[in-house]
């Protein structure tokens, strides 16, 4: 019999303890116990660190669709798998049951058949958080296509980019998206990226706004008349437990963002039982993420984990502070909301409103509080757990990463006594190490480190899109047999992890992931700017903001800097999007670089955050005099 709940501090050390042990007969029993397969595996696991290559559960067969909805509908057929509560709080909610999104989902599947989408294709989703979004991943899943989705804030650039790069048959969208008191108009932002995509054959149109769009001959064709004709059953595309499930892109310290790809059949079973597990979900529960399913947290924690767990989850079109900053509350107050799970930078922007905002709902259902993306401040913490919890709902401060799939380290609550800031323990299977600079492993308590993990675990991607060889050099090449995490971490005197933050050039602002070289390359692209470099510096909100350094060409004319500033954001939101805005730009007459021509980010980072009694040793430094004139001249 596996654990598959853990209740208590000592369940946890023993179910860890087993899955480190035998780490195969651990997850097979998983395996075999909560989920539905169509042919069982022929082995467990297969693992080679150095090539790399991983696989879990090879042999078997499946689809994840249903796990995560036929086999729900004998005995939860009527319970409400998905809420939606729109934007605007005068519109009325929506309660798809079980019975219900299994209908949805086969005829979304069925129209993309009819549009010529089979198993293997890959179909881009840009859609806002409408039920239309789950349902399309779902109905992806169904008939064996891999989805791409992309977040909905992303520029037609980003988009075509994301679309170019793995070959998308087709996109779904929508004529439009609430935000707030304002809309955005999604559709025209696919048009512009497609005029560079010679791919996409077919671009499916939810309508959910009501504006006039144009719609393009032969290519576009609105959803719900397809769907209106379609049949409500399509039998499920039998998968390969190593089948792509979908990819989804994340920054990388090059100009081209990372698809990671996820499996299906380790991807499923992490995602069910960490969600069991970190929120001990239980069958009358309401559970409700509040991050976009255009991330990872959205894919594995707001559809593919609750589903497969068959739970209520909740889908929120809104954003926090409309119609005004009790927004989150009263939706938890009208669902009866028992899981909350959000991201620190939505903690601090709450936190600096007035507390009546909270004061005026009932909270009194939540039972587990979540946050992840980014380290949590004590602050924050404190608020959140004072105000929102009333110190009686338990914090999972979950650390994970669009390339882990799944949460990795996180306390179990009610088991695992919770620190702020602190991730705490390793989840069961994971393995984690912290290495120092030349690649050695650091035993024992009190001490900090490079995080990596030394041994695989189901929901891996198992590649980049299209680029195996990026894979390895980004996660398996800086430490030998390990995965690389990217970031660094802490380990204290009980042997509980708090991630201290990124160690490569990736800056988490407001909790999204972004490189410093695409941002650079877009700044580049502006006539007037010769070189730029990125760096980011403490906010208080948003946790890190960035702070952009830009060298302008020597033409003899003189320029408004306030209006170079301008056209540089104005570059930025086109090439990526608005989340990748500069806060700061200074202007300088060069960067501080190594002889070998690299830049030297830790000084900027210091000068930046007005840290700069010890900026280190600068006698490698080929132009150390432009340090003192960054100094002078910092904003
Ligand atoms: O630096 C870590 C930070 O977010 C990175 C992963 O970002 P992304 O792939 O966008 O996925 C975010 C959602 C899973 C990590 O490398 N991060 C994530 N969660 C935490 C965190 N840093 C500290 N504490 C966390 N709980």
């Amino acid at each position: 019999m596996s654990n598959y709940h853990i209740k208590h501090l000592e369940e946890y050390f023993q179910v860890y303890r087993k899955s480190v042990r035998n780490p195969e007969v651990f997850w097979e029993e998983i395996a075999e116990e909560h989920f539905m397969w169509r042919k069982k595996w022929d082995a467990v696991l297969n693992w080679d660190f150095k090539k790399p290559e991983v696989t879990w559960f090879q042999g078997a067969q499946l689809n994840i669709t249903e796990n995560c909805i036929d086999r729900h509908l004998q005995t939860r057929g009527d319970k409400t798998a998905i809420v939606f509560e729109p934007n605007d709080p005068k519109e009325k909610a929506l309660h798809i049951s079980y019975k219900e999104l299994y209908e949805r989902v086969n005829k979304f599947a069925n129209v993309l058949k009819s549009q010529g989408i089979k198993k293997g294709d890959r179909v881009c989703i840009y859609l806002p958080m409408i039920p239309e979004l789950a349902v399309a991943l779902l109905a992806c899943a169904r008939i064996g296509a891999i989805h791409s989705v992309v977040f909905a804030g992303f520029s037609s650039t980003a988009l075509a980019t994301r679309i170019n790069d793995s070959d998308c048959k087709m996109v779904i969208t929508s004529d439009g998206s609430y935000r707030g008191a304002k809309t955005i108009d999604l559709k025209s932002i696919v048009d512009e990226g497609l005029e560079s995509c010679s791919c996409v054959e077919t671009v499916l149109v939810v309508k959910r706004i009501h504006n006039s769009i144009q719609m393009k001959e032969g290519r576009d064709k609105w959803l719900q008349p397809l769907l209106d004709e379609a049949y409500g059953e399509c039998a499920p595309e039998i998968m390969n437990a190593e089948d792509p499930l979908f990819i989804l892109y994340t920054s990388g310290s090059t100009g081209m963002p990372k698809g990671m790809v996820h499996t299906t059949a380790g991807y499923m079973v992490y995602t069910a039982y960490t969600f069991k597990n970190v929120f001990q979900y239980k069958e009358e529960d309401v559970y409700w993420c509040t991050a976009d399913i255009g991330w990872i947290t959205g894919h594995s924690y707001i559809v593919y984990g609750p589903l497969a767990n068959g739970a209520t989850t909740v889908i929120s079109e809104g954003v926090p502070n409309y119609p005004d900053w009790g927004r989150f509350w009263e939706i938890v107050e009208k669902h009866k909301i028992t899981q909350f799970y959000t991201a620190p930078t939505a903690i601090r922007a709450l936190a600096k409103e007035n507390l009546s905002y909270v004061e005026k709902y009932d909270l009194s259902s939540l039972k587990v509080l979540g946050t992840v993306g980014e380290p949590i401040n004590e602050e924050a913490w404190h608020w959140y757990n004072d105000n929102i919890g009333k110190k009686k709902s338990p914090i999972v401060d979950t650390w994970w990463q669009t390339e882990t799939g799944g949460i990795m380290i996180t306390p179990i609550p009610f088991s695992t006594p919770t620190k702020p800031t602190y991730a705490t323990l390793p989840f069961p299977g994971i393995q984690p190490a912290l290495m120092d600079e030349n690649g050695q492993e650091i035993h024992g308590n009190q001490v900090d480190g490079r995080l990596c993990i030394k041994f695989p675990w189901p929901s891996m991607a198992r590649t980049i899109w299209g680029n195996h060889q990026r894979y390895k050099e980004t996660y398996f090449s800086a430490f030998e047999n390990m995965y690389f995490t990217g970031d660094g971490a802490l380990r204290d005197e009980v042997g509980y992890y708090r991630i201290t933050g990124r160690v490569d050039d990736v800056i988490i602002v407001s909790g999204h992931n972004l490189g410093t070289a695409p941002i650079e390359d877009a700044i580049n692209e502006h006539p007037a700017v010769a070189e730029s470099a990125i760096v980011g510096f403490p906010h208080d909100i948003k946790g890190n903001a960035l702070y952009g350094y830009v060298i302008l060409k020597e033409t003899g004319e003189s320029r408004d800097h306030d209006n170079v500033r301008k056209e540089i954001n104005q570059i930025i939101t086109e090439h990526i999007g608005p989340i990748a805005k500069l806060d700061k730009i200074q202007f300088t007459s060069g960067l501080p670089k190594t002889r070998s021509g690299k830049i030297m980010r830790r000084i900027l980072r210091k000068i930046a955050s007005n840290e700069t009694e010890n900026l280190g040793d600068t006698s490698t430094l080929l132009n150390p005099e432009v340090v003192q004139e960054i100094m002078d001249n910092v904003l």
